[in-house]
């Protein structure tokens, strides 16, 4: 074993001078599965030949439209337990040319966590077993470990350390690593920031395989990983999030008006009220469009009286009154904001189980100005009237998010003067590209191009989270790195001016593009 480590050192080594390029073959592929088996428990690696491979591959895909018998799939999947197996599978993946992806909640959109677009030898670094919450109670911080879902942190957080919270998004099984690392927007971003904004520390795992923490990887590579993309720099193994102060009670109340009671309307005020300084960063009201009505969704970091007292003032054309409140545990409201229920226990927070039922493709805009009534009016007319299986969803940005993206932030850029950002979706049944799903995109396509006059322009932002190959793909250069140009199409409407210096960053610790994907961030050219 000593001397096929060796080998595999000055293989590493030669490697490191002479190529950047990386050529998979069969035969590196055996060496790259020999690595494996020589330095993590079997058990732990599960091939295409096992009888397991299928169900661990499906384990957290949240997507129907990725496990067709067309979908290219990994080699292996290296289900990590421990941050040796993440170290061993970065090192034996470098030496033997084979990439990985990784996947910690595996909600990504396209499945880039776990399916390759182009043919391409791969292995899955599954991290949903390296998972754990430690907080301490009165602490404002806690360690989370990679494979850890938004549900665990809030339940841990809000049995373990009553009184905090984190910030993070509406949806228990999104994990948290791809959540924050693509920046993480939520309920409770107007009072305290994005996902991104929220860490004081990290552990990853570079290129090299080093572990690295905040001081050690330095502050340019800590600021790219908390909003940047998940795929571009490293493993990340561990966050330390931040906690903040919550009251004992919070508020939610759940409102529907439908567009003979007024929606149009009502959304026309609301897109208008949002950057007053009278709309508080302790209330948030997103909206759900659907058919033909807007669901109303207020979460308020307070009691119900102060809450009414404060929508009459603001947003009196919502209605709401005391009979409408909903008090409870801000571990209570996550539960209901998820299953839209007051009576599911919060340990449902912990079901990790996916429903492969739902195939959708999502699409997402920043909005500036407010788009006004009559846009509206014909948005439920032309297209959200006529398509059953299709949403939009608006979340409320300014007060802390929309702060000045200076240094200090982390890379999301969509701030000053967003008032929401809107994300389009498509659901349809049951296949992955037949009739059914050529009328929903065809239908998610022609509302993207409705609303172009009335969003952000030049360019069009979209939100990193909510990734959407139609925006562009990396083009590979023959030096075998991802080309900086072809990155700048999709990327500027991600990160917006942010893509050079994440891409300077990208050049510092992974110049030989070794972490990718058709949507990672290139060397800086
Ligand atoms: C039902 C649903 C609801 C959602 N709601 C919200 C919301 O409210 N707010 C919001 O901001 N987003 C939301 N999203 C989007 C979600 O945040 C992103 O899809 C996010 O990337 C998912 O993280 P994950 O860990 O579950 O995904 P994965 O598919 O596991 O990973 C996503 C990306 O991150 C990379 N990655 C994963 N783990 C690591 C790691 N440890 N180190 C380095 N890279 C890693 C992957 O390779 C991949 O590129 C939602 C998505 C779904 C499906
Ligand atoms: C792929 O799956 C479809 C339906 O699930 C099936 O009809 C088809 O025969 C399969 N194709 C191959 C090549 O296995
Ligand atoms: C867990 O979630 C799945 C998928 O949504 C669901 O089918 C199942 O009933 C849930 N299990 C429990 C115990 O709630
Ligand atoms: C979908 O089907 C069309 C036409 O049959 C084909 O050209 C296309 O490549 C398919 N796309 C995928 C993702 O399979």
């Amino acid at each position: 074993m000593a001397a096929s480590r060796k080998t595999a050192l000055a293989l590493a080594f030669f490697c490191f001078l002479c190529c950047n390029a990386f050529l998979p073959t069969s035969a590196s592929s055996d060496s790259f599965l020999q690595c494996l088996s020589s330095m993590m428990p079997s058990g732990l690696v599960f091939q295409q030949s096992s009888s397991s491979f299928v169900s661990v591959l499906q384990s957290s895909v949240q997507n129907p439209k990725f496990v067709t018998n067309t979908t290219v799939r990994p080699l292996c999947i290296i289900t990590a337990s421990d941050v040796s197996h993440v170290q061993a599978a970065v090192r034996c993946g470098r030496w033997n040319g084979v990439r990985l992806r990784m996947r910690s909640g595996g909600h990504d959109y396209e499945g880039l966590s776990y399916r390759s677009v182009q043919p391409e030898v791969f292995a899955v670094l599954d991290l949903a077993k390296l998972r754990g919450v430690h907080v301490i109670p009165g602490e404002d911080s806690a360690w989370v470990d990679a494979g850890t879902t938004l549900g665990e942190l809030y339940y841990a957080v809000g049995t373990t350390n009553p009184g905090f919270l984190f910030p993070g998004g509406a949806c228990a099984t999104v994990g948290v690593s791809g959540f924050i690392s693509g920046g993480g927007i939520g309920l409770m971003m107007r009072k305290y920031g994005v996902g991104g904004d929220n860490v004081v520390d990290a552990k990853i795992v570079n290129a090299n395989g080093d572990v690295l923490d905040r001081a050690g990887m330095g502050e340019d590579l800590f600021w790219a990983i908390r909003g940047g993309g998940g795929e571009s720099f490293g493993v990340v193994v561990a966050w330390r999030v931040k906690l903040s102060k919550v009251p004992p009670t919070v508020t939610v109340v759940n409102t529907i008006k439908t567009l003979e009671q007024g929606a149009a309307d009502v959304l026309a005020k609301w897109e208008t009220i949002i950057l007053q300084p009278a709309f508080v960063p302790d209330l948030t009201v997103r909206v759900v469009l659907q058919v033909r009505q807007a669901f109303f969704q207020t979460l308020f970091l307070g009691g119900c009286s102060d809450l009414v007292t404060t929508l009459h003032n603001v947003f009196p054309e919502l209605g709401v009154t005391a009979a409408d409140c909903n008090e409870m545990s801000w571990l209570r409201a996550m539960t209901f904001i998820y299953f839209g229920r007051t009576d599911v226990p919060a340990e449902a927070l912990l079901n990790r189980t996916n429903n492969l039922g739902n195939y959708f493709k999502s699409k997402s805009d920043y909005v500036r100005r407010p788009v006004g009534k009559a846009t509206w009016e014909s948005l439920y007319q032309q297209w959200l009237s006529r398509n059953g299986g299709g949403q939009m969803i608006l979340e409320p940005h300014g007060a802390a998010v929309g702060g000045a993206n200076t240094l200090t932030n982390s890379p999301y850029p969509h701030r000053r003067g967003v008032l929401y950002n809107i994300q389009y979706g498509s659901n349809w049944c049951c296949d992955a590209n037949g009739t059914n799903a050529a009328a929903a995109l065809g239908w998610l396509n022609g509302l993207y191009g409705f609303m172009q006059p009335f969003v952000s322009s030049n360019p069009r932002e979209a939100f990193a989270n909510y990734r959407d190959l139609d925006l562009g793909q990396n083009v590979v250069g023959q030096d075998g790195v991802s080309s900086f140009w072809s990155g700048r199409v999709w990327a500027q409407r991600y990160f917006m001016g942010n893509y050079w210096r994440l891409a300077a960053v990208k050049s510092m610790v992974d110049p030989s593009d070794y972490f990718r994907n058709e949507q990672s961030i290139p060397p800086f050219r």
